[in-house]
Formats: structure tokens, C-alpha cells, sequence
């Protein structure tokens, strides 16, 4: 077989370079020192590790001392039920809903205090950004999830609105210029644009802190964690080792303007191809639709795992569907290379050549 390009959601591909350093920080060092994942977190070579990594994240996402960076464990999921019990304790949160994830969020926090919708697109499957509705009273923030991972749906830009927004950004972190900073919150699992599975970054306005009740577990309490520099316990070293050495490859590739200019041409071919063929479709609409994960159809359902298996014969992996939704989806972060998504869209037109 050629080349195999993995269009994993996530878990998903490493840039080749990160790939080949990890290997190499997986042994030990030429003077004999222990490799990178069996270091001392608080020792002198990891300390360097953590601060690159905190710095690098601060400037890529343009954030000043108004905001503090952590790096957590437990995924976003973590973060639908620790981010309503710190910041909207005795007050009200507000969802907007745009598929799955936003649903679950909202989900998690009415189990751990009040959160209403104030819109949502499940009406129309989710496949356009619905308006905002008014926000209730006493309303501690609003949560809208930037890239509907499943779904396909991406907010352009935040949602405007006159209360704290807090964002999962999970699926199109470092993707494109964003304005972190006005921001109250935001959290990004690592294993799609920020390397592997275990970090968890999360963005906290630091005014928001004085608002966090009292009696909290301390592990879930935001101020243990911006107390102790992320390191209330023992971190994932290895993943913010990786996550350091993507942030490294951001820069080598020209920083997150050129990522945005890519990654928006090469999703637009992908459109492209899907709209202009009668046997693939994608339902989301124009203003919305995802720059990071597209899912599409096939006019005949009964070939959704006929394309799947082919496309796997070709090494074109990871385009399954997430069960949830069916069909095809193919996840174009960061790492993907420009030739991975013409082999796709060579291998769709070829598909339908055949089979439709
Ligand atoms: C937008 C979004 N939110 C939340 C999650 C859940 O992330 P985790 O598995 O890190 O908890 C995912 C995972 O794919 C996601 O894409």
C-alpha cells in the first residue's frame, strides 16, 4: 500500500515532524539521562518543558495576565460538569446547542446546578447556528460549542452577547486566529489539535476565580490548579511534552494565519467536491459548515461501509461516521497534509464513478 492518511476525529494524526521527535524523546538521552515520559514532573528538564508550553500557548492564543492557562486532566467531558460547579454556582448557565457536544454539556450541568437552552438547531438536525434566544436572569454565562465535531457545525465567530462566554473549543483549537481574550472560558482536549490524548487546556478569566464557591473537592476547584502552576497532581507529562512540540511545528509552519488560510482552502475543495457530485451530500448550511470535520452522506445508505471499507483499502483511514449521526466524516485538523485531502476527493469521485 502507498501512503496512509488518517482522517481520524480523535485521537487523531500527528504533524510527521512531532511524530519523529516523539519517537526520539522516547529514548533515553545521548549522555544518558531517562527519556521525556519517565522524568520527575517537578524536576529542573520537565520545568522547562512547562513553561515553553504555557508561554507558547499564551502567545499563539494572544492572551495577557487577565487570563490564566491550565492544563488539566478528565477531557472536556470533565469540563461540562467542573466548569458549571465553579462558575455558575446559585446562578443560572446558558447553553446554545449546535449537536451532540453541546448537548452533553448542557446535559452535565443540569446535574450539577440550573442551565437552560436559549437555542438550539435540533429542530433541523442540527444543520445551521440557531438564534440565541433571551438569557434568563441572574444568566452566570453563555456556553456554545465552537466546532460541532460530529455534526459539522462551526461558529464563524463567538456568539455576541452581553454575559461571560465560555467556550468548548475542543475540535478547532490553534486552528485559526481566534479571539481568545474575549473569552471568560474556554477548554480544548489535546488529542486532536494539540497532540495526544491526557491535556486538557483550559482558558479561565482570572476575575471569574473570586466568584468560585467555597467547599469544593480541590481537585475540582479552578484555584487549586492556578495555585500549583497545573500540577495540583502528577500531569500527563508526556502529553504536554507532545503538545509542546506541536506548538513548536505551529510556529516552523508559519503560525496560526497560515493554518487558517489551509485549512479553510483545502475544506472548501472537499465542499466542493460533495456538492458538485449527485451522490454525496453534506446538509449543513454554507455559513456554517466545518473547516475541521466534514461529515457527508451517501445518496444510498447501504454503501455508508462499502465507501468506508474502500476508502480503508486505500488507505485513506478513520473515515467512519460517529455512531451517533452514520454516513462518512472526515476530520481535516492541523496535521492532515494538503495530499491526504486530494487523495480523498480523488477517491469520493472515483466512488461515485463506480457504485452510483
Ligand atoms: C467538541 C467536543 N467536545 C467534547 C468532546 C469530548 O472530549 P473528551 O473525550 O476529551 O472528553 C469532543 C470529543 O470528540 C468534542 O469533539
Amino acid at each position: 500500500m502507498s501512503r496512509v492518511h488518517n482522517f481520524s476525529a480523535g485521537p487523531a494524526a500527528l504533524p510527521r515532524a512531532v511524530r519523529e521527535r516523539l519517537s526520539e524523546a522516547l529514548k533515553p538521552t545521548p549522555d544518558g539521562q531517562p527519556s521525556v515520559a519517565e522524568i520527575s514532573h517537578r524536576g529542573p528538564r520537565f520545568a522547562a518543558i512547562a513553561d515553553e508550553l504555557v508561554e507558547r500557548l499564551r502567545h499563539l492564543m494572544q492572551v495577557g495576565d487577565e487570563h490564566e492557562v491550565l492544563l488539566l486532566q478528565g477531557g472536556a467531558n470533565l469540563q461540562f460538569a467542573w466548569l458549571p460547579m465553579n462558575l455558575a454556582a446559585g446562578r443560572v448557565a446558558a447553553y446554545t446547542l449546535t449537536g451532540h457536544w453541546g448537548e452533553k454539556a448542557l446535559a452535565e450541568a443540569r446535574r450539577v446546578g440550573q442551565a437552560v437552552s436559549v437555542g438550539s438547531s435540533e429542530a433541523c438536525s442540527f444543520t445551521r447556528l440557531p438564534a440565541l434566544e433571551a438569557l434568563p436572569p441572574d444568566c452566570a454565562y453563555l456556553h456554545y460549542t465552537g466546532n460541532e465535531t460530529i455534526h459539522g457545525v462551526q461558529h464563524p465567530l463567538p456568539p455576541a452577547c452581553e454575559v461571560p462566554l465560555a467556550a468548548d473549543l475542543s475540535s478547532e483549537f490553534l486552528s485559526r486566529p481566534y479571539p481568545y481574550a474575549d473569552l471568560a472560558f474556554a477548554y480544548a482536549g489535546a488529542q486532536k489539535n494539540l497532540g495526544i490524548a491526557g491535556l486538557t487546556v483550559v482558558l479561565i478569566r482570572r476575575d471569574l476565580l473570586e466568584t468560585i464557591p467555597d467547599g469544593l473537592p480541590k481537585y475540582l476547584d479552578y484555584r487549586s490548579w492556578v495555585a500549583s502552576d497545573s500540577m495540583f497532581n502528577t500531569p500527563a507529562t508526556l502529553s504536554w511534552y507532545v503538545a509542546l512540540e506541536v506548538l513548536r511545528w505551529i510556529d516552523s509552519v508559519g503560525g496560526l494565519g497560515a493554518l487558517e488560510q489551509r485549512n479553510a482552502r483545502r475544506a472548501r475543495r472537499l465542499y466542493q467536491t460533495i456538492d458538485a457530485s449527485d451522490f454525496w451530500s453534506n446538509p449543513v448550511d454554507d455559513d456554517c459548515r466545518s473547516v475541521m470535520n466534514v461529515p457527508f452522506f451517501a445518496a444510498d445508505e447501504r454503501l455508508t461501509m462499502a465507501a468506508v471499507e474502500a476508502a480503508e483499502a486505500a488507505g485513506l483511514l478513520g473515515l467512519k461516521g460517529h455512531r451517533a449521526l452514520g454516513g462518512l466524516r472526515a476530520s481535516l485538523y492541523n496535521a492532515i497534509d494538503d495530499d491526504a485531502v486530494e487523495s480523498l476527493i480523488d477517491f469520493l469521485k472515483d466512488f461515485e464513478r463506480r457504485r452510483a
